[in-house]
């Protein structure tokens, strides 16, 4: 007979059936999904010396009262609460403890896994004797506190390698990777993957039938992952003699930093303690895992990542309109103009992600197929890489259909523009849009660099013309920037907002100017790098410079990526719209009379195809003799990227001062997930605020004075120099106050 009892700790609830098995289920009252506070802790060791003492609980299954999953982590914000890195380090050793409380328990503990198990959550999970996983998609395995600048801090770190092979942890902890049920049971981080309908009785038999087996004590560490013959040598010259170590730290540590460039400190700390557990013992391990988390949760970088965390969740919350009274329409099919890379993109993330009905149109046959192509290609891998069954793959694939006229489009809520960038063609496809769909139909450009008002000219109801401005490529890139005109209507937002997050994106909502933000921002960081090649300093250096700096790619091969031709249209664009500050440096029309266009035709700044040898990218060396230049000039790194940085930094606070953008936090995410702006500094507002307002305007007025008046800091920074004001914090300047000071 089972009964449910309280255990006095609110989150835990206790079910003893016949035999001696007790069921523990964890329940956070009023919370969507189970995280772990810091009061558990206590809580834990309690509920667990009390089932220690009762001599008729034989074994124990810990599983999720909530079917929203396992448990989804630790709660962050108590990190945040940690003042020094001794008080965060003395909540790693409480965590620490209260699982080495479960593993040395008498009773056997088999963790039931439906959902996520993620973080502190696995850390639960791995204290355990035993894992059962239910095969449902939803349940995932990870350890993501590296995407947060810090490590798994309640013994992660020292019980994954021993659970798993040290390869495979070490990729599981430095990049945050998340295993489904089968992939953990093939590592062997679960022990057994079965049906979500028979999880429980699993593990209450899997638990029987440990404690059959032996009745304590146990050791608070796993003995080692489960391998045999080669696989188990292999895995034994690495871990345990101080040669493999070495090789196999060495090698990791190389291949990190090659990323990393030592400006994140967390996955560095990760190889420490994990090489110190497997060479001083799993206590050692641990004491040196508990240090380097108190050091990592207040370390800057951490400070950065974490709010780049909140941003998103905060986003989204956020419907894109101030009156809490609009609500979204629905959207039951999109209508997409338009099937090259961005059109079949978009196409593909409708269907695979928002799961909704696309209608692809394009000039002609041969555009359609392709289009669809594309997005066969992609479901095609997904199915490869088993993320998508046959049948949803099929199912998914009849979501997108093509056309080379307007039939089939009607009844499209929202119909989305990606033909060439060209103003006349999109006046002429949003007029046709406006007569074959009708009032109430949405049209939503994806143009990179015309104002959405100039588009919107061509409207009869501009208020439902609006901007969904996708970066490529699209499956890829979180972020989508959704731009707004004084006319467009607050449901119009609304609806676009929760589309682009059912379509698995990040969403900002700016207002509407020439380049919007993010193509704005970058515009003057790509001329500024032009300029430091113009002046003799070699493609490698600028583009290593930023790299340095933490930007995924050099601007020059971005430059290359996004098309060289596409990059001298926005440059004369922006030029034209913002004047002198803006005026790319002479020349680069000889790059195009050279027909070097990026990488989509393989001539660019670098080498490609046949060209190229094969490993590191290789410079183009022909590219310099085109442009007239000898390159060898010298510049301090530091000099290079502070100056392209502070271009990109500078322009977004012109944004902010003119009102495009509605607050700092969307700014940061914005350049950090469209423009890969470097996330450990938090984005361009928080750069400032971190810097401080007085010396970003320090260093502008020195470039000012020696470069010319493309420098001269946005009237935002130098009010915040003068006040002391900051973007995030207390005392903040709304954005929108700096309209007339920007002009010109
Ligand atoms: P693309 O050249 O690959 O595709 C444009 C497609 O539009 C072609 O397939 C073309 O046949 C089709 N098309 C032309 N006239 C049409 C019409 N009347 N009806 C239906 N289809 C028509 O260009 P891409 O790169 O996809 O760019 C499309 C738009 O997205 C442009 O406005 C561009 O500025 C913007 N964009 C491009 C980004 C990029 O990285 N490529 C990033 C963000 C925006």
């Amino acid at each position: 007979m089972a009964s449910i009892q309280p255990t006095g700790a609110e989150a835990l609830s206790i079910e003893k059936r016949d035999g001696g098995v007790v069921v523990l289920r964890m329940d956070v009252p009023g919370e969507p999904v189970n995280t772990l506070k810091a009061s558990f802790a206590e809580d834990f060791a309690r509920v667990f010396d009390e089932l220690e003492r009762d001599t008729s609980v034989k074994a124990i299954v810990l599983t999720s009262g909530k079917k929203s999953g396992f448990i989804a982590g630790a709660d962050i914000t108590m990190l945040q609460k940690a003042k020094t890195d001794r008080e965060a380090a003395e909540l790693s050793r409480a965590g620490q403890r209260a699982l080495d409380r479960i593993a040395k328990l008498r009773a056997p503990v088999v963790a039931a896994i439906h959902g996520a198990a993620l973080g502190g959550g696995l850390e639960v999970a791995m204290a355990c004797h035993a894992r059962i996983a239910s095969d449902d998609p939803k349940t995932k395995l990870g350890l993501p506190e590296v995407q947060l600048g810090l490590l798994p801090g309640a013994g992660g770190t020292q019980r994954l390698p021993r659970l798993v092979p040290i390869q495979t942890a070490l990729d599981m902890l430095l990049t945050g990777k998340q295993l489904d049920a089968k992939k953990a049971k093939k590592v062997g981080l679960v022990d057994e993957v079965v049906p979500e309908a028979i999880l429980l009785e699993v593990a209450v038999q899997r638990a029987a039938a440990l404690a059959e087996k032996s009745s304590g004590p146990r050791s608070a560490a796993p003995k080692g992952p489960k391998l045999e013959g080669a696989e188990k040598l292999q895995e034994a010259a690495l871990t345990k003699t101080p040669l493999g170590r070495r090789f196999l730290f060495d090698q990791a540590k190389k291949q990190l930093l090659s990323k990393t460039r030592g400006n994140y400190p967390g996955p560095e700390r990760i190889l420490e303690v994990v090489e110190k557990g497997l060479e001083k013992g799993f206590e050692a391990g641990l004491e040196a895992e508990a240090v380097a988390f108190g050091e990592l949760v207040v370390s800057p970088q951490a400070a950065q990542l974490m709010s780049i965390f909140f941003a998103t969740n905060a986003l989204k919350k956020d419907t894109g309109v101030d009156d809490p009274s609009v609500q979204p329409r629905e959207v039951h099919k999109v209508g997409m103009l338009g099937a090259g890379l961005m059109g079949a993109g978009i196409a593909y993330v409708t269907a695979n992600s928002a799961k909704i009905p696309v209608r692809l149109k394009d000039k002609d046959a041969e555009g359609v197929a392709r289009g669809l192509s594309y997005v066969k290609n992609l479901v095609d891998q997904k199915v490869k890489r088993k993320r998508l069954t046959v049948r949803e793959a099929g199912e998914q694939l009849s979501y997108v259909t093509g056309t080379t006229g307007y039939d089939g489009l009607r009844g499209a809520e929202v119909v989305v523009e990606a033909v060439f960038e060209d103003l006349a063609l999109k006046h002429r496809v949003l007029m046709d849009v406006e007569r074959e769909c009708g009032p109430q139909a949405i049209f939503a450009s994806n143009t990179s660099s015309i104002p959405i008002g100039e588009i919107a000219k061509a409207s009869t109801h501009p208020e439902t013309v609006i901007g969904m401005h996708y970066f490529s490529p699209v499956e890829k890139m979180p972020l989508l920037e959704i731009i707004v005109t004084p006319k467009t209507a607050p449901w119009v937002t609304a609806t676009c907002v929760e589309l682009g997050k059912k379509q698995g994106k990040t969403v900002i909502v700016v207002n509407d100017g020439v380049g919007f933000y993010t193509s704005r921002i970058l515009g003057p960081m790509m001329n500024e790098a032009a300029f430091i090649l113009a002046e003799g300093v070699k493609v490698e250096d600028i583009d290593d410079a930023l790299m340095d700096f933490g930007f995924p790619v050099g601007p020059i091969t971005l430059l290359d990526e996004v098309g060289i031709d596409v990059g001298e249209k926005v440059g004369h664009i922006m030029h034209a719209a913002f004047g002198d500050r803006m005026k790319p440096p002479a020349g680069f029309e000889k790059l195009l009379a050279d027909k070097r266009f990026g990488r989509k035709n393989g001539r660019g700044f670098y080498l490609y195809g046949d060209k190229k040898k094969k490993g590191k990218k290789q410079v183009d060396a022909t590219v310099y003799g085109v442009l007239g230049l000898s390159p060898g000039k010298q510049l301090p790194k530091d000099e290079i990227a502070q100056r392209c940085a502070l271009q990109f930094v500078n322009e977004a606070c012109l944004c902010y001062g003119e009102g495009i953008l509605r607050s700092a936090r969307d700014g940061d995410i914005g350049a950090i997930f469209g423009l890969g702006f470097p996330p450990f500094r938090g984005g361009p507002f928080r750069y400032v605020d971190t810097v401080g307002a007085k010396e970003i305007v320090r260093r502008l007025e020195r470039f000012r004075d020696r470069l010319g008046n493309r420098f001269a800091p946005a009237p935002v920074l130098v009010e915040m120099a003068k006040t002391g004001k900051t973007f995030h914090g207390e005392s903040t300047i709304a954005p929108g106050q700096h309209k007339v000071a920007a002009q010109g």
